[in-house]
């Protein structure tokens, strides 16, 4: 690796900020509990921190341990999801969890080899466990440390291309401190999410300002690069929502990024009976690969209908404890507003 791609200085900087700015007490921090710390990294791969922590605190609170996750039904661990989207994130979690249970006796594993053969844990995930609680020499690469590494070195291949991961990984694994690799990977997650931060980052109080290769060519508004990606396709459906005395009927998704939580039916499965139309609208969600435009309409029934269909009639009170996708539970509770 040519030398202008390893900096001592780098981790030493960072190892530094930490001790006086960094983040110290997050719940998942102080410990060295792999659980603790693998549940709380699989939350955050697309969430915020301010959006974790109290997910992050009522799933530890209802499943403390590999085994008691394990020993959940996946209609559990979803309903304690519910809301933070990406929801194969929490059925890779829980499939996981049984398979540490009944091939590695409850217990996380500590190799790099074990922990990405995982389902749900990839190249970064594993280092940060690995670094987090066993003090190993891995690196991470997430959108954070992707942004202050290319600015630090001036990467100009756009980081969104397979060209540009590997330049990273490879910045990212030769830049690892000697020691204190837990401090160090704690910190360039907090740098990229507080200092060094994708508009307007605070360059006025970076410690690595003179030394940025960004800040020195002033391309600091022009890297990360990313390449144009192809606009996302449009999928479209419509949901039906029966009520009937306060209750909705909802069907278990059997299929698409829902899987496993619970819907209305839709065009395909809704059934034509004599209810009232109380009211039609359209909303839209977007997922990392495509838009979702929803129709829906509202029907309300006198008696309940015959339905033909697999699912069950649930009281409005109860959707909080169930898991639905955070767009419909929203629309379900305006409707109920
Ligand atoms: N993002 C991913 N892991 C994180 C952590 N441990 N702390 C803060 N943000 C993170």
């Amino acid at each position: 690796m040519e030398e202008k791609y390893r900096d001592k200085t780098f981790s030493a900087q960072l190892i530094r900020w930490h001790k006086n700015y960094g983040r110290h007490s997050l719940p998942w921090q102080n410990t060295k509990n792999p659980y603790l710390v693998w549940v709380s990294e699989i939350m955050l791969q697309q969430t915020q921190v301010i959006t974790v922590i109290p997910y992050y605190n009522k799933f530890i609170k209802k499943f403390p341990s590999i085994k008691s996750l394990a020993m959940a039904s996946e209609d559990q661990v979803l309903a304690y999801w519910s809301g933070l989207g990406f929801y194969s994130r929490a059925r890779n979690l829980h499939r996981s969890a049984q398979l540490l249970l009944n091939e590695n006796s409850g217990n996380f594993p500590n190799t790099y080899e074990e922990i990405i053969k995982l389902p749900g844990i990839g190249r970064s995930t594993a280092g940060a466990i690995l670094a987090f609680c066993f003090d190993k020499n891995y690196p991470i690469l997430d959108g954070n440390v992707k942004r202050l590494l290319s600015r630090y070195f001036g990467i100009i291949i756009p980081i969104n291309t397979s060209e540009g991961e590997k330049k990273l990984w490879e910045l990212s694994k030769n830049n690892l401190p000697d020691q204190e690799i837990s401090t160090y990977t704690q910190s360039v997650m907090d740098f990229g999410s507080t200092i060094c931060l994708p508009k307007k980052p605070s360059c006025h109080i970076c410690p690595l300002m003179k030394l940025c290769s960004a800040q020195r060519k002033n391309l600091i508004d022009k890297i990360p690069i990313k390449k144009n990606l192809k606009k996302k396709d449009t999928k479209k459906t419509h949901f039906f929502i029966y009520e009937f005395k306060k209750q909705i009927f909802l069907i278990k998704n059997r299929s698409s990024v829902w899987r496993g939580l619970w819907v209305p039916p839709n065009e395909e499965q809704h059934q034509d009976l004599n209810g009232n139309i109380q009211k039609n609208g359209e909303r839209q969600c977007t997922f990392s690969h495509y838009k979702l435009i929803f129709k829906y309409t509202l029907i309300s029934f006198d008696q309940k209908p015959l339905l033909k269909l697999n699912g069950i009639w649930y009281h409005s009170k109860e959707i909080n404890d169930l898991g639905l996708p955070a767009p419909i539970k929203k629309l379900l509770i305006d409707l109920s507003n």
